[in-house]
């Protein structure tokens, strides 16, 4: 008889951790979401607590056993995935020292400066393949020690989200290339920590975890951890990625020429590549990605999908009960009322600089704005103008890849907005690119769980795993006419930025 066996994908987002438990055909047998809040204690400051993500993580794994009637030790292997550059420190007793600082926080911009000028920017963005940017680890952990110099006295180990749900799961300091390339501390061109950036920074480091390849075996489930997630003890954990790197996985985003968007949080475009390539001008990220041997440069929007849930949670109270009423999803509300409104929102354009941004402007002092408004415009301009400005981003960072000779034929659309088939046409109309989906909708977790299959032997290879498991729908065009009516908006976008930037930085220093 063919007993079933399973992979365990893990992704611990911003909003929440989703856990999702695979066939090794691909087939999801059960998912669980588990949220969490993000707090703002200042005007471009982001925290969460890393105890609520091992909460998320325990409750969702065995919530998924217990939805799946899977025996425990059908579990060939474990996958983690997360967001990005999300600095955990931890003490000599392996507790939380302070709240983590998350990716899109801004607060770190003198200590940005500090790492350009210990290290020098050119020999920085030589060995990191990226400048230091305000949401990447390096400038975080400079900024604990400038400002909490008690706490980073007691720091002994720095891990980031998924890595320290690994400590968790595995009593193990690890962590692998593809999400250690955004801490700015790594030589990404050969795929380990730099000694000199570290020397320079004066940054020790034991204080770092071990790296791995994202498919390779870091540690297996511990007793401790066996009891309290119902997982077995002595399960494979993989390196896993970054929720970006994992992304790509999960759609089948392995070789050359392939690319996807995403819409989560943050929103992201990102294509695979064989060969180094750094914009000289840092304003896309070049990482090592899950493919052993192989790198991919994304452009990253700081607040896409954070855009939608920060204008539906503040003005939308209306339609978020009438969706509770019928029982939907207040989202798919709002994507119809947005369909209701013409391309430009009535003439009105939103920048989605609710978190500073990076792509293309690197400036953590931007924020939004809604420019044109009438006393005509209505709730529902505004949101569809909320929808457009953040396409408008990510055509922002795919401008710069198509700059560097990026040029995908097709992008697949994967994340929260990936799932609004306005926002999938939005996007084939302003990136000017077919638009398609896999018939998975698990990305990021299906792509550590493909992983997890690698390490565990299940599968040959990356590419070979994402051949058996990723199918593609067909794509969806673009249609001429909006392009057209696009462009035209487009191009307004493009102005509001520079002509603001003073305004943005006189407001900052208020
Ligand atoms: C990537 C980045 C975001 C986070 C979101 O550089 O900061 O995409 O990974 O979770």
């Amino acid at each position: 008889m063919h007993t079933v066996e399973y992979l365990l994908g893990i992704d611990i987002g911003t909003s929440g951790t989703k856990t999702v438990l695979f066939d090794t055909d691909g087939n999801t047998a059960a998912s669980k979401t588990v949220e969490y809040p993000m707090s703002q204690p200042q005007n471009g400051w982001a925290e969460q607590r890393p105890e609520d993500w091992w909460d998320a993580v325990c409750g969702g794994i065995r919530a998924v056993l217990a939805a799946s009637g899977a025996q425990p030790d059908a579990v060939r292997g474990i996958g983690l995935s997360g967001q990005m550059h999300s600095l955990v420190m931890l003490d000599a007793q392996n507790e939380v020292l302070r709240p983590a600082i998350l990716w899109c926080d801004g607060r770190t911009a003198a200590e940005c400066e500090e790492i350009h000028n210990r290290v020098g920017k050119k020999r920085y963005l030589e060995i990191t393949a990226n400048p230091a940017l305000t949401g990447f680890t390096a400038g975080k952990i400079l900024w604990v020690r400038n400002h909490e110099p008690e706490i980073y006295e007691k720091c002994r180990h720095i891990l980031l989200a998924k890595d320290y749900i690994r400590f968790k799961l595995c009593g193990v300091y690890a962590t692998e290339v593809s999400d250690a390339s955004g801490m700015g501390l790594l030589d990404v061109p050969n795929r380990c920590w730099s000694d000199e950036v570290l020397e320079k920074l004066g940054i020790d480091k034991t204080l770092l975890a071990k790296v791995y390849e994202s498919p390779e075996i870091t540690g297996t489930i511990t007793a401790e951890a066996a009891a309290l997630t119902g997982l077995a003890a002595g399960t494979p954990v993989v390196g896993g990625a970054g929720d970006n790197a994992a992304a790509a996985v999960g759609t089948g985003v392995v070789e050359d020429g392939k690319a996807f968007a995403t819409i989560g949080t943050s929103g992201v475009v990102f294509a695979h590549t064989s060969k180094l390539s750094i914009d000289p001008g840092g304003r896309v990220h070049t990482f090592c990605c899950a493919v052993p041997g192989a790198w991919h440069v994304m452009g990253v929007t700081l607040a896409a999908g954070q855009s939608l849930k920060w204008y539906r949670d503040n003005f939308c109270g209306m339609d978020m009960q009438q969706a509770e009423k019928q029982g939907v999803d207040s989202y798919i509300l709002l994507d119809k009322a947005a369909e209701s409104v013409p391309i430009g929102s009535n003439r009105l354009i939103y920048l989605p600089y609710l978190m500073g941004e990076r792509t293309p402007h690197l400036d953590p002092d931007c924020r939004g704005v809604f420019f044109g408004l009438s006393g005509m415009h209505t709730r529902y301009d505004l949101l569809r103008a909320v929808m457009e400005g953040v396409t408008f981003s990510l055509r922002d960072c795919a401008g710069i890849l198509t700059e560097m000779g990026v040029q995908p034929t097709e992008i697949l659309a994967c994340g929260g907005g990936g799932t609004s088939p306005l926002w999938r046409q939005m996007m084939a109309d302003i990136l000017d690119c077919p638009v398609a989906t896999t018939v998975s909708r698990e990305g990021p977790a299906l792509g550590v769980a493909i992983l997890a299959g690698v390490g565990a032997g299940v599968y040959a290879s990356v590419e070979e795993g994402c051949r058996k498991l990723i199918a593609v729908n067909p794509s969806q065009p673009p249609i001429p006419q909006n392009t057209a009516q696009y462009d035209a908006y487009y191009a307004r976008y493009q102005q509001l930025y520079p002509a603001l930037r003073e305004q943005f930085h006189a407001l900052a220093a208020l």
